[in-house]
């Protein structure tokens, strides 16, 4: 297994896990429509491992787009980063997901399917979950009910790959429940570059730090909490990518339909956070407490044991590290991957 085709692969998690593929020498066939990415993405990667990339500005929704990648490109597996992710945007815009991530995955796996490429592996979300019944989270909690659309497509993609692995077992399917992925790469030259006002906690934070938002929203200090604010599971997003390394050696060896937490298995509140930022960043982070935001959930954090178990994969970073990556990230770009 050598070529790999990653979906999303000028993303955030994406990009990151490129540059592992490429450092462990496979090779990488990078497919985005740049809807949340930029090309500068390419030069990064370029820069940090010597190596290029194929690139194809193709929207997955694009059969004729997909059809043509795979007659150029024999791929052994796919890694499927491509979507749509902001849980409240979704509440919104719910057509846009279901059409983006469900439409777009059900087109992918049938091209793939029509070119013998049966291998996977999918960027799930610790959202499946909703309101989890337990804490910490296995992956053997039963699905709660979700609390927004983007987590309905996140369970709904779960699904459709578990029934056609199901159905076909010549498929491998690795299904990934990532927690809170923050981070960067350590040479600042990677990071997390949204588009418009961040969604996300981290992103908002550096934000402010850097003097381009005037003070962080915190969303509710009411929940049940040791301090009221939420409560996630946040996992640097190089661990991330190496979990990618890991679940490919599970696709190698044959395993079926597989699902995993990756998590640190710690869980911090908003206020946790700030101060850990604020001690990487040597700032303070001005905050005000506004009303919970639509979607959220009080607590979500992971036991990662299975991953352990199974991949050999465990988080390395803590959390001041990640805070720290992250700070160094957005200090080196402050307008992102714009120049
Ligand atoms: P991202 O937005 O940085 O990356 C997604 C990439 O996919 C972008 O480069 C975007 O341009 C591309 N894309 C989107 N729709 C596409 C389409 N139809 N065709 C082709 N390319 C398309 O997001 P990320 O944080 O890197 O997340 C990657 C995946 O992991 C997503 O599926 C997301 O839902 C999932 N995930 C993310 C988080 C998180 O907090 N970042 C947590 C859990 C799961
Ligand atoms: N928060 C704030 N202010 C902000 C942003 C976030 O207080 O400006 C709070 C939220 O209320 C929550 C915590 O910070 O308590 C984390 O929020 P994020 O938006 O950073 O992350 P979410 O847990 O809501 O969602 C993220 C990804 C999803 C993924 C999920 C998995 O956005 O794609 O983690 O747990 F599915």
């Amino acid at each position: 297994m050598k070529k790999i085709l990653i979906t999303g692969g000028l993303g955030y998690i994406g990009s990151h896990t490129v540059v592992a593929l490429l450092d462990a020498g496979y090779q990488a066939i990078v497919v985005d429509n740049l809807s949340n990415s930029d090309k500068e993405v390419l030069n990064r990667i370029k820069e940090l491992t010597g190596k290029q990339v194929s690139f194809y500005q193709v929207d997955i929704r694009d059969r004729a787009g997909l059809n043509h990648v795979f007659r150029k490109e024999t791929c052994d597996c796919v890694i499927h980063f491509a979507g749509l992710k902001s849980l409240e945007e979704s509440i919104y815009k719910p057509w846009e997901y279901y059409d983006n991530n469900v439409g777009g995955t059900l087109t992918l796996i049938d091209v793939m399917r029509e070119y013998g490429c049966k291998n996977m592996i999918f960027s799930s979300s610790a959202a499946v979950y909703g309101t989890p019944e337990q804490l910490p989270i296995t992956e053997e909690c039963p699905k709660g009910e979700r609390m927004n659309p983007y987590a309905q497509t996140k369970s709904m993609q779960e699904q459709i790959l578990m029934d056609i692995q199901k159905a076909d077992p010549d498929w491998n399917v690795v299904l990934l429940r990532y927690f809170n992925p923050i981070g960067a790469h350590k040479s600042g030259l990677l990071g997390e570059d949204p588009q418009g006002i961040p969604n996300n906690l981290l992103p908002y934070i550096t934000q402010v730090a850097i003097g381009k938002l005037p003070y962080l929203k915190i969303f509710g200090n009411d929940y049940d909490t040791p301090d009221g604010t939420g409560i996630r599971d946040y996992i640097h997003v190089l661990d991330l990518a190496n979990g990618h390394l890991k679940a490919l050696s599970r696709i190698q060896a044959n395993c079926g339909c597989e699902v995993f937490n990756l998590g640190t298995g710690t869980g911090y509140s908003v206020l946790e956070m700030v101060h850990y930022f604020e001690q990487a960043c040597g700032k303070k982070i001005p905050y005000q407490i506004e009303p919970r935001r639509l979607g959220d959930v009080a607590a979500c954090f992971a036991d990662p044991s299975k991953a352990k178990r199974l991949l050999g994969w465990e988080a390395q970073n803590g959390v001041l590290e990640m805070c720290k990556d992250a700070w160094r990230w957005q200090n080196k770009n402050p307008n992102g991957y714009k120049k």
